[in-house]
């Protein structure tokens, strides 16, 4: 991977607009009026593929993901989901569209059972029993160490178990898109496997588009099809994942 080897950022997409589940739009966004973190962000996730967005400490990525998912408003660009902007949606209504978030920072409620925070998730259709007992069964074919474990205080499961209830949790709602946000930070390696596979089979067995955001570079990349490089929010190189294998040139480091 290189400079000139990598599809530059105003470049046609490889693939069919077709497949385009999510499109970020030149993105200026920030925290305070007038300081814009993002300055000019694009990116397309596509369809049943995990995208993935990689860069140092502070360059935006979880921003970027805020701003998605509808935490934070831009001060000018476009988001699209499915060829239609979502930037005047609230986020209640983001999640009925179908986009799930998993942040940064671990959101289990430790005191809470694993079924009762897989309920949680369930919070947009709270009145719908029947359709949270079909959600709970479908997680728990999904994941089954989760049955066995249902009536356990989240506390106690392993930090790739909780990863796994987290997960869990956000496809109470049906997503098409998941972003996630570092979901190996402070796991052990044979954890951290064990929630890359769970990523890969979400996309691979239930098509779901993944955009990821992470600093395990080697695993992020092996998972990955398609990758954006972000410098100081802004991006800085794009390309299909093989063609940044070259770690020795990985240089956002
Ligand atoms: N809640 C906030 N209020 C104000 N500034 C913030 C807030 N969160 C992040 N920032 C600033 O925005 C910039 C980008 O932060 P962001 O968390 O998006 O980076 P990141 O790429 O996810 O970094 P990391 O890899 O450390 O998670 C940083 O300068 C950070 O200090
Ligand atoms: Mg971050």
């Amino acid at each position: 991977m290189n400079q000139e080897s990598t599809t530059p950022v105003s470049a046609a997409p490889v693939e069919g607009q077709n497949d385009v589940m999510l499109d970020v739009k030149n993105l200026y966004v920030g925290y305070y009026k007038d300081l814009n973190i993002l300055q000019g962000i694009n990116l397309q996730a596509r369809r049943a593929r995990i995208t993935t967005i990689l860069g140092a400490n502070g360059v935006g990525k979880s921003t970027l993901l805020k701003a998605i998912y509808g935490f934070l408003s831009p001060n000018q660009g476009d988001i699209l989901l499915e060829g239609k902007s979502i930037l005047n949606v609230p986020i209640h209504e983001r999640i009925r569209l179908g986009i799930s978030y998993i942040p940064q920072q671990p959101g289990i409620f430790r005191w809470m059972t694993v079924e009762e925070n897989l309920e949680l998730g369930a919070w947009t259709f709270r009145h719908d029993k029947k359709r949270i007992k079909r959600k709970l069964e479908e997680n728990y074919e999904r994941f089954p160490v989760l049955k066995d474990r249902r009536h356990s205080k989240a506390g106690e499961l392993s930090g790739g178990m909780q990863r796994m209830v987290e997960i869990g949790r956000t496809l109470m709602t049906d997503p098409k898109i998941i972003l996630v946000d570092e979901p190996t930070a402070g796991l052990a390696k044979l954890l951290s496997e064990m929630v890359y596979q769970m990523l890969v089979d979400l996309r691979d067995l239930e098509e779901l588009t993944i955009v990821l955001v992470d600093q395990e570079i080697r695993y992020a990349l092996a998972v990955a099809d398609y990758v954006y490089v972000l410098e100081l929010g802004r991006n800085k190189f794009q390309g299909p994942a093989e063609e940044f294998t070259d770690l020795e040139k990985a240089f956002w480091v």
